[in-house]
């Protein structure tokens, strides 16, 4: 099987040498290598490639007699979480090309199109929304936001896209592109640890959590440290740090995840008062309303740390995904093709995001959790059996066998 080489050559790009953790972010080099590897592993295979106007990847198993039939498509995404594992999005990537593979080791051909796909931005590491290409693919974020989005150098998405060689005038919905798709089907590792509990080395999507980003800024006085007395502070360090503990017990509460995992403090001197902090929330709950509960918790509480402390509060939701009920007559259809493949998938729900949930709303999705035996993610720490990797590729070929090949 050629999962093992593929995945060693994709594994050096964007790896950072002291972390082991990758920082593959959108309209980089370690991107740019990135669209390489896809480009060429499509062409190894004669598979016809190229980026949609959003600079999705696309490499297409044409039928030219079916070209009418609604394509079936796999993959993921590329891009990664700043120190992020190897898994999370390649994974989906490598299995569809090596699923691919095995169809035609085992003399398959698809009868509809066939399509390896991987998308632009999902984590919104660099730019700030999640599923930015799938989100724009489908409508479902207004593409003169998305080309006026920063990274934290102030550069925009525009401005990264153009000097990448990509055409920002051209990025917003593809409802061509989009209805020549039948099915999407997203493999990906799971992120948590269910399926190890299960003794299962697969799994099946049942749907994803609502869930959000929020940015709150809090700004002060910068003042002297050694100088400025207790009572005359307006530090907003202090009401950043009252609103993270007030996220995580408003989670509690409400049986839901908040998590401040990022946060820029100006100007950032050790002996300096800030002048403002910058935090950002991710919320995500079991369904919308208790969603909307936590993040107005925090909202609140923040509110009131930021009045005690003499600070301003400006905050700003930067997305929101919906609940996603992923599409139940290809999940048991998934179900049911593992299962003649001998493979029991057991149905998981999950709290992470994904392209196949911001799709969800055009086409029918589905997605395939290879099972994560520690269940960290967005770590270098991240990790799959090779062995699972390879039952991943199994029964991704079992599923598209069914879906594109008869
Ligand atoms: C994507 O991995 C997300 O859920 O943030
Ligand atoms: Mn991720
Ligand atoms: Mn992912």
């Amino acid at each position: 099987m050629s999962f093992a080489s593929l995945w060693e050559s994709l594994l050096p790009i964007g790896r950072d040498a002291g972390t082991g953790g990758y920082r593959r972010y959108s309209w980089t080099p370690a991107d740019a290598e990135c669209r390489r590897w896809f480009f060429e592993t499509a062409a190894e295979r004669n598979l016809r490639a190229d980026a949609d106007r959003n600079g999705n990847l696309w490499a297409w198993w044409d039928v030219p007699w079916a070209d009418s039939e609604a394509a079936v498509v796999t993959g993921s995404h590329l891009d990664s979480v700043p120190d992020g594992g190897a898994y999370d999005g390649p994974l989906g990537v490598v299995t569809a090309f090596a699923a691919i593979d095995l169809l035609r080791e085992r003399g398959l051909a698809p009868v509809r199109p066939l399509a390896v796909a991987a998308f632009c931005e999902e984590e919104g590491a660099r730019f700030g929304v999640a599923c930015l290409g799938s989100r724009l693919l489908a409508d479902a974020i207004d593409p003169a936001r998305a080309r006026a989005l920063t990274d934290a150098g102030g550069t925009t998405f525009a401005a990264a896209m153009t000097a990448a060689g990509h055409d920002p005038a051209a990025l917003g919905p593809d409802p061509g592109l989009l209805a020549g798709v039948g099915a999407y089907v997203e493999l990906h590792i799971e992120q948590g640890c269910a399926l190890a509990g299960m003794d299962a080395a697969i799994g099946v999507a049942e749907r994803i959590w609502p869930h959000g980003r929020w940015r709150l800024t809090f700004t002060g006085r910068a003042d002297h440290a050694g100088t400025t007395r207790l009572g005359d502070r307006r530090d907003p360090m202090l009401a950043a740090a009252a609103t993270v503990l007030a996220a995580r017990g408003a989670a509690a509460r409400h049986g839901a995840l908040a998590t401040v995992g990022k946060l820029t403090v100006d100007p950032g001197a050790v002996n300096a008062i800030s002048s403002s902090v910058t935090t950002w929330l991710d919320a995500r709950a079991p369904d919308e309303a208790r969603l909307r509960a936590l993040v107005d918790d925090v909202l609140t509480q923040a509110r009131t740390a930021a009045v005690a402390h003499g600070v301003t509060l400006d905050h700003a939701q930067e997305s929101v995904t919906q609940a996603v009920d992923f599409d139940a007559a290809l999940r048991d259809r998934m179900v049911a093709a593992l299962a003649a493949a001998g493979i029991r998938a057991p149905v998981l729900p999950t709290g992470a995001g994904h392209d196949a949930g911001v799709l969800a709303a055009w086409v029918p999705t589905g997605m395939l959790f290879v099972r994560n035996p520690t269940g960290v993610s967005h770590s270098p720490a991240e990790h799959a059996e090779p062995g699972d990797c390879l039952t991943g590729v199994t029964a991704l070929a079992a599923v598209l066998t069914d879906l594109a090949c008869s």
